[in-house]
């Protein structure tokens, strides 16, 4: 069976755009592929946590992803800290990283010029620790959002690097960005990703708000000059507007545009909402509903089976390089 990796960071508040552009695609892969979902708490800290928030959020993350519907009987689920594999092996690619191919990633140079002079270590070699991650598994695909295209191929470059230097070991990953849903903007400006640091609160609609708060982000949404309501790539406060309400009703486009002909914007707002509030209301309640305890045993036996493939593939890897020393059993 081929697999699949993916992951986001416990950091900030999930949106819709994370469900959308990603998530949304692991549950229906889940059942086709070995499926790894990470709750990557490693690249969370390369930029400044409060410890307990952080803690906290590890574990609502990791809820939030049985709660939408990936199965913890098929998929694996874990925290990236749990499993040291993916430190050590993100060091080894270091080694073999070239200061440029880091210095041309647009997310850092995005995080670097909010932290100013503070940018750390870790926020700067971050892809090179979403690399571990991915080959660690021998993944095949990685669904992710668009903003982590670039990632992948800087992944894909290093596997390579590394099976000609050493020998054939990592499998090359291919990325997964889905046609539909891979960029969902903000509702208070289509130009910019919706996205977690968005100063801008109202500009994404969270998975956690209330249904009060999702009505008035959405009443609150930008638009676009004019009045029809159809897709359109000139329009694309409406564009997204309508994206969204697409890939939450599964209808197509042309049924869509009818069923807006001769309707207002206030209209098509207000169909959105409650679209989207009965979407999320059913997942809300069932994160309630998962306890402290089962999500350990999840978790736990997550760790479980991702610690057992990923000292199976570090410990080829630190025997091709040799770096045999006198505990070469441990991973
Ligand atoms: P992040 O919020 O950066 O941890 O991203 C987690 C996942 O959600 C990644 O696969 C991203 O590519 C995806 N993602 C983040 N923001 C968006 C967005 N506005 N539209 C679509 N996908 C997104
Ligand atoms: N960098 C990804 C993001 O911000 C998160 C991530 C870390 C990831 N490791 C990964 C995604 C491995 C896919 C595979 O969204």
């Amino acid at each position: 069976m081929k697999r699949i990796f993916s992951g986001i960071q416990p950091s900030g508040n999930l949106h819709l755009g994370n469900y959308l552009g990603a998530i949304r695609n692991w549950i229906s892969l889940q059942h086709e592929y070995e499926s790894f979902f990470c709750i990557v708490d490693l690249h969370a800290i390369t930029v400044p946590q409060e410890p307990e928030i952080l803690a906290k959020k590890i574990r609502d993350l990791a809820r939030l992803y049985v709660a939408i519907g990936i199965d913890p009987k098929v998929s694996t689920i874990f925290v990236q800290s749990d499993v040291a594999a993916h430190t050590e092996l993100a060091w080894i690619l270091n080694c073999i990283t070239r200061m440029s191919e880091l210095e041309r990633m647009t997310q850092y140079k995005d995080k670097a010029k909010k932290q100013r002079e503070n940018v750390g270590v870790g926020l700067f070699d971050y892809p090179a620790l979403m690399a571990a991650d991915i080959l660690l598994y021998q993944t095949d695909l990685v669904p992710v959002g668009h903003d982590q295209k670039q990632h992948l191929e800087l992944t894909r470059d290093l596997a390579i690097r590394f099976n000609r230097d050493y020998g054939e070991i990592f499998r090359v990953p291919e990325p997964f960005i889905p046609k539909l849903g891979a960029r969902i903007m903000s509702l208070q400006d289509p130009l910019k990703k919706m996205s977690k640091s968005d100063e801008e609160a109202s500009g994404s609609i969270n998975l956690f708000d209330s249904p009060e708060d999702i009505s008035k982000k959405f009443r609150r949404a930008v638009t676009d000059s004019g009045t029809e309501i159809r897709f359109d790539d000139a329009r694309p406060a409406i564009t997204n507007l309508l994206m969204i309400y697409q890939l939450l009703t599964d209808k197509q486009t042309e049924e869509i545009e009818e069923h807006f002909i001769g309707k207002g914007y206030a209209h098509l707002k207000s169909e959105l909402a409650e679209v989207t509030i009965e979407f999320l209301k059913p997942i809300q309640d069932r994160l309630r509903a998962i306890g402290d305890d089962e999500l350990d045993r999840i978790l736990t036996d997550g760790c479980t089976r991702a610690e057992s493939i990923a000292a199976g593939t570090l410990s080829s890897v630190r025997e091709r390089m040799g770096l045999k020393g006198v505990r070469r059993a441990r991973h």
